[in-house]
């Protein structure tokens, strides 16, 4: 039987990567972009015309070592892999699983919030004294939901809630959970970007929340704050997850940062990159510069020197969001350096110390950059409240350096 040029595709049409495999009646041919050999074979007691790819020893060592564009690595499946390489502990891979899930709910949460009439405040301040969202308080609700669900939570403390919370449940567990449930939650109502942040401390024997013990709650309250109030130096793992164009969950175990992005095919973070190194200097500034009457004038004197050409004839370039996750994902991919400094108005600033600070201070160290108050490492700073706010300077090493020169 002969393949009759009109049933067969060109091969011109196709990419070498792309084998394609196509039925003529009751036989089968392989098509290739490369010189194709023609040769006889036996397929079901017929004769047949078939086209195989003429191999060179090169070409074939290339298909062997190709990885299949289908072979995708999740955040599941990633996360296994950290536990039976001894890098976490079952108990922490649910955590961080459960955290994931709260983050794709609060993305569709986020993605919806014109049609699901979740946009304007909420008629409460928070403990901060701030406006709390409509989303601020559901995606509060969500994230405390999954890591109750998780069984593996012995407290969690949030941005959003005015002291710390033992997990009740029959079945609590040990981590400790700090989180900004919505960072940036000003941008919500026009749709720009926004994110979550968190950071999981080792279990502390301390205040583990003893059913049987008659201790009154006030007291199971007043261990919870103590062993909630950690040095970040402590954090055993830390991430964020940004609600943009793309929604990507950003995590570090204490062995690199690794990014993953949300598949919304099939719903899935996938790996997408790993180890992340921050540039060690960047032309970017972030920072609210709205306040700059307010500043220190040694913190003027720096921004008005990012501001001068130089010899360059190129000075730094401005960008700031006003939402902590999208600036300091910016700064991690391209370098440079966010700041939310103290003023006349905001002694210590406005960023917390447990729920944004520490956080993207261990995750911006993992990627080989600088978290500086202006003075000192963030994740030495030993939180004496658990809304401590402190000053924040954060991103490319050189950057973070140079300011703390000016601010000496
Ligand atoms: P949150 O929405 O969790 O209260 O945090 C907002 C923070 C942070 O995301 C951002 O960098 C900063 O506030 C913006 O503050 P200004 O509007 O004062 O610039
Ligand atoms: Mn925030
Ligand atoms: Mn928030």
């Amino acid at each position: 039987m002969t393949v009759s040029t009109a049933t067969t595709p060109t091969t011109s049409s196709l990419s070498f990567s792309h084998l394609s495999f196509f039925q003529h009646k009751k036989t089968s041919f392989l098509c290739t972009k490369n010189s194709i050999v023609k040769r006889k074979c036996e397929h079901r007691g017929v004769h047949v015309k078939c086209m195989v790819l003429e191999k060179s020893s090169a070409a074939e060592a290339k298909k062997t070592k190709r990885q299949s564009v289908y072979k995708l690595q999740t955040l599941t499946s990633w996360l296994l892999k950290q536990e039976q390489d001894g890098i976490i502990d079952a108990e922490l891979t649910i955590v961080l699983s459960s955290i994931s899930m709260a983050c794709k709910q609060i993305a569709s949460l986020v993605q919806r919030v014109g049609i699901s009439k979740l946009t304007g405040v909420h008629g409460a301040v928070n403990t901060h004294g701030e406006d709390q969202k409509k989303l601020d308080v559901v995606s509060n609700e969500v994230f405390s939901n999954c890591l109750r669900a998780s069984g593996r939570t012995g407290i969690i403390a949030s941005e959003e809630e005015d002291v710390p919370v033992a997990v009740e449940e029959s079945y609590y567990g040990n981590y400790i959970v700090v989180f900004d449930p919505l960072d940036g939650s000003s941008n919500i109502d026009a749709a720009v970007s926004t994110g979550s942040i968190f950071g999981i401390y080792t279990p502390n024997d301390d205040c583990l929340l003893d059913l049987e013990d008659s201790t009154t709650l006030d007291t199971v309250e007043q261990r919870c704050i103590v062993n909630v109030c950690q040095p970040g130096n402590n954090l055993l793992a830390a991430g964020y997850c940004m609600y943009s164009s793309s929604v990507i969950f950003v995590l570090t175990l204490g062995n690199g940062v690794f990014s993953f992005t949300l598949d919304p095919m099939f719903g899935e973070f996938i790996l997408t990159q790993e180890n992340i190194q921050i540039p060690k200097a960047g032309n970017i500034y972030s920072f609210n510069e709205g306040n700059y009457q307010l500043w220190d004038d040694r913190l003027k004197k720096y921004i008005d020197h990012l501001k001068d050409p130089g010899p360059s004839g190129k000075p730094y370039s401005a960008r700031y969001i006003g939402s902590l996750v999208g600036d300091f994902h910016r700064t991690l991919l391209y370098g440079g350096i966010y700041g939310y400094p103290r003023n006349k108005k905001s002694r210590n600033g406005k960023l917390r110390l447990l729920y944004e600070c520490a956080p993207m201070s261990f995750i911006v160290e993992q990627a080989g950059g600088k978290g500086s108050d202006g003075q000192q490492r963030i994740l030495d700073l030993q939180p004496v409240e658990i809304h401590q706010r402190v000053p924040l300077y954060i991103g490319s090493r050189e950057e973070v350096e140079k300011l703390e020169k000016y601010l000496s």
